[in-house]
């Protein structure tokens, strides 16, 4: 399931502080070297900087921290001729991964990167079409060029792309290059296409069998890598887009993964984060065959490699081997996010999730039996038509059993090509966000419960940001917890370091650095 698309979305989640394009484009080996800060040399050098952010918009370095690092990659004017590209992702880590090989594909061609879409010859939105809210947007960006595209090329990729295809041209006549996120691989035939003036060039087959594979990836993340082992989904929600907007399951050859996981562990990264919208469906399709838990545990077995995350696990195909794999794994972090979408058994069949209430509970037990304690999160929708209060009372009392660390709540949207689409009784909008209010008010309580928890407990912090502001530094535990800390030391970014929990909120954990 898709809880991707969770951490761009408004939520009750920790507060996320975010820090984008801090580093040099990767070329060809992926090294880490060339990042130049205004943060201490000594900070960049310990290999690492910065949290990555689901808008890859290099304007995000001015406003997200006190600690920026510049991307000399980037360039502000155009001065040698060469094409520039400014390119905007919305939604999901899928979509903010795919857009670091976009650039890359990009870059590749000999594009420069702009961080100000006025100076660039191409100007492209890598989008998203979850819920209706993430549609609009896109439409209100591409609605600011009507009048002063002035011979750019505008071009719509990802999920939009693929649910409204050849409409976007006769919503915005400006576009000229529609793709949609199946069909990456045809980007450098179809920015051929471009180059030779083409005037509309669209790539929106579903029916590719293949990966988007790329010689080059531009990392955005300093602190974070992600490798997509998984892309598309042959699952069949009633609400979701995503199986018509990704196509269908395909899984990377596992060489491939572990290769691409040398590589960055080679280049100083020391975190990976697999990626998938079922990534525990994946199958290697090599003849090795290897399953979902031996891929983890051989990336978690790569030299140099400390933490190993993945997302999104659908409860279906969660097994217990995962559990054991993590117990016995150091590096296999403490977190698994389960999207559960809804506790009552009735609505469940109704969104087609192929589990009852009693088997994701199933799934939890395995979790708290583990001899390490696993951080638990989730998705969670209200609304779906024909949710009655009875229903939504089902879902209270599974925040209650679970007692997540944090969950991503969602009113229902109606999603074009959707079975649930059509589906009759639909819950008015207002109660649907009554509902939402009082969901996120019974997990807010049990946040802070949780977190009151953690008071005195030391956690390895792998330190991602710095707020100069508030004398504070920020940076996640293995089971992904935002720990916000003081410190003495001048310079950690990049580095683990030990934090005691001083206090716990609800939306965040405060501590101080243990020397
Ligand atoms: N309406 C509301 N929420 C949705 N999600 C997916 N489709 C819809 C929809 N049509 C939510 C699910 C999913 C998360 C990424 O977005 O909770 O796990
Ligand atoms: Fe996740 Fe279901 Fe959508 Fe597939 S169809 S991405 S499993 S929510």
């Amino acid at each position: 399931m898709s809880g991707l698309n969770s951490p761009g979305a408004a939520s009750s989640n920790v507060l996320e502080l975010k820090l984008s394009m801090s580093r040099t484009f990767d070329v060809g080996i992926e090294t880490l070297a060339g990042q130049v800060a205004v943060v201490p040399a000594a900070a960049v050098a310990g290999r690492h900087g910065h949290l990555g952010t689901f808008t890859v918009r290099a304007s995000n370095l001015a406003s997200a921290s006190d600690a920026k690092l510049t991307n000399p990659a980037i360039a502000s004017e155009s001065s040698d001729g060469t094409k520039s590209f400014y390119l905007e992702t919305f939604g999901c880590q899928m979509n903010a991964h795919d857009s670091e090989k976009v650039s890359g594909v990009l870059l590749g061609r000999g594009y420069r990167a702009v961080e100000n879409p006025a100076q660039a010859d191409l100007v492209l939105y890598n989008t998203c079409s979850i819920r209706e809210k993430a549609a609009q947007k896109v439409f209100a960006r591409l609605g600011d060029w009507k009048t002063v595209a002035n011979g750019k090329i505008i071009g719509v990729l990802g999920c939009l792309a693929q649910q409204e295809g050849e409409e976007i041209f006769e919503r915005a006549p400006w576009v000229s290059l529609v793709c949609g996120s199946a069909s990456y691989r045809k980007l450098p035939e179809l920015l051929a296409q471009l180059e030779a003036g083409g005037r509309r060039v669209t790539g929106l087959d579903l029916d590719t069998d293949e990966t988007f594979e790329t010689e080059i990836t531009r990392r955005d993340n300093l602190i974070r890598a992600y490798i997509t082992i998984i892309e598309g989904c042959d699952y069949s929600c009633s609400y979701c887009v995503v199986p018509h907007t990704r196509g269908p399951e395909r899984s990377r050859a596992s060489e491939a993964v572990i290769a691409e996981a040398e590589r960055l562990a080679g280049a100083g990264y020391t975190e990976i984060q697999l990626l998938g919208q079922t990534v525990n469906s994946y199958r290697d399709p090599s003849a090795r065959k290897w399953s979902f838990v031996e891929l983890l545990r051989a990336v978690a077995a790569v030299p140099g490699i400390r933490r190993v995350r993945f997302t999104t696990s659908h409860p279906n195909d969660f097994h217990r081997e995962i559990v054991h794999a993590i117990d016995e794994t150091p590096a296999l972090c403490d977190h698994v996010h389960l999207p559960v979408q809804s506790g009552s058994d009735r609505v469940l069949r109704a969104m087609r999730r192929t589990y009852t209430r009693e088997e994701y509970l199933q799934k939890i037990e395995w979790m708290r039996a583990a001899k390490r304690p696993i951080s638990i999160t989730s998705d969670i929708i209200v609304g779906f038509p024909g949710e009655t209060e009875a229903d939504f009372e089902d879902t209270l009392t599974l925040l209650d059993a679970v007692q997540y660390d944090t969950i991503f709540s969602f009113t229902y949207s109606p999603r074009p090509n959707t079975s649930a689409k059509d589906m009759l009784d639909a819950v008015p909008e207002e109660e649907k966000s009554k509902r939402l209010a009082v969901l996120n008010e019974r997990q807010r309580q049990i946040q802070i419960a949780n977190n009151e928890k953690l008071v005195g407990e030391t956690f390895e912090v792998l330190v991602d940001a710095h707020h100069a502001a508030r004398g504070q530094w920020t940076g996640r535990s293995t089971s992904n917890r935002l720990i916000n800390f003081t410190s003495t030391r001048a310079i950690l970014l990049g580095e683990y370091v030990s934090v005691r929990v001083t206090r716990g909120g609800p939306n965040c954990i405060g501590g101080e650095h243990v020397l």
